[in-house]
């Protein structure tokens, strides 16, 4: 499996603002969307396209349009934060959504909510979950995905833990992370460290 870690300086600047603690509710979320739009960009360099030709005023021009079944799946409910702006990059992708909610005191994730798009196998998946931490919830969307066929999956974090990656990659090992940072440690409560804090409650001024 391949962790790409995005290092562009305009994903950094917004994810230094995402760790910041004077930030405000406002700020937390248009910098979601920032580095969110460049992330999904990326990270959706590869999908499929196929050549078409255009009318121009003045001629004939070769392009390409995106030929893939793309569908987005946001993690309820952080993950929300990044679909919006997914779909204004592939306003023709589909949509999926998986609530998870980690436990409080086990950091276990269980699933609380499943709504999937139908033809799964021959699409192009790209789980959308801010914070990956002991990977739990990512493991667990993904091994709802193959249950309904998908195979052809990736996943697109914001902050990722060291040892949550591991994880995740031995039970995942064909699905690449793409996030702007990997942190080095989690804390007793099983928060990325330094990471940002809880990523949702952040988002929608919850605590
Ligand atoms: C957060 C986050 C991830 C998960 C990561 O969600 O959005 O889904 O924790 O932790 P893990 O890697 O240890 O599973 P949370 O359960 O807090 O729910 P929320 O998005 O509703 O706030
Ligand atoms: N979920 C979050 O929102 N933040 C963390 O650090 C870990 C899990």
């Amino acid at each position: 499996m391949a962790c790409y870690v995005n290092n562009h300086p305009l994903v950094q600047d917004a994810l230094s603002t995402l760790r910041r603690t004077t930030t405000t509710t406002e700020q937390f979320r248009k910098a979601t969307k920032r580095i969110s739009n460049l992330l999904i960009a990326e990270t959706t360099r590869n999908i499929r396209t196929v050549p078409i030709t255009v009318e121009t005023s003045l001629g004939i021009a070769d392009g390409f349009t995106i030929a893939s079944n793309v569908v987005f799946v946001p993690i309820l409910r952080a993950g929300l934060g990044m679909l919006d702006v997914a779909l204004e990059l592939i306003p023709t992708a589909r949509v999926g959504y998986i609530g998870l909610e980690r436990d409080e005191a086990t950091a276990t994730a269980a699933t609380y909510y499943t709504k999937l798009p139908n033809d799964l196998a021959s699409s192009q998946v790209f789980v959308l979950d801010p914070m990956l931490a002991t990977s739990g919830s990512a493991v667990s969307a993904i091994d709802i995905l193959r249950k309904v066929g998908a195979t052809d999956c990736h996943l697109i974090c914001i902050i990722a833990a060291k040892d949550g990656i591991k994880t995740f990659e031995n039970c995942h090992p064909n699905v690449p992370v793409y996030t702007s940072a990997v942190d080095p440690t989690l804390n007793e409560q099983q928060y990325i460290v330094p990471g940002l804090g809880d990523f949702g409650d952040k988002l929608y001024g919850t605590s």
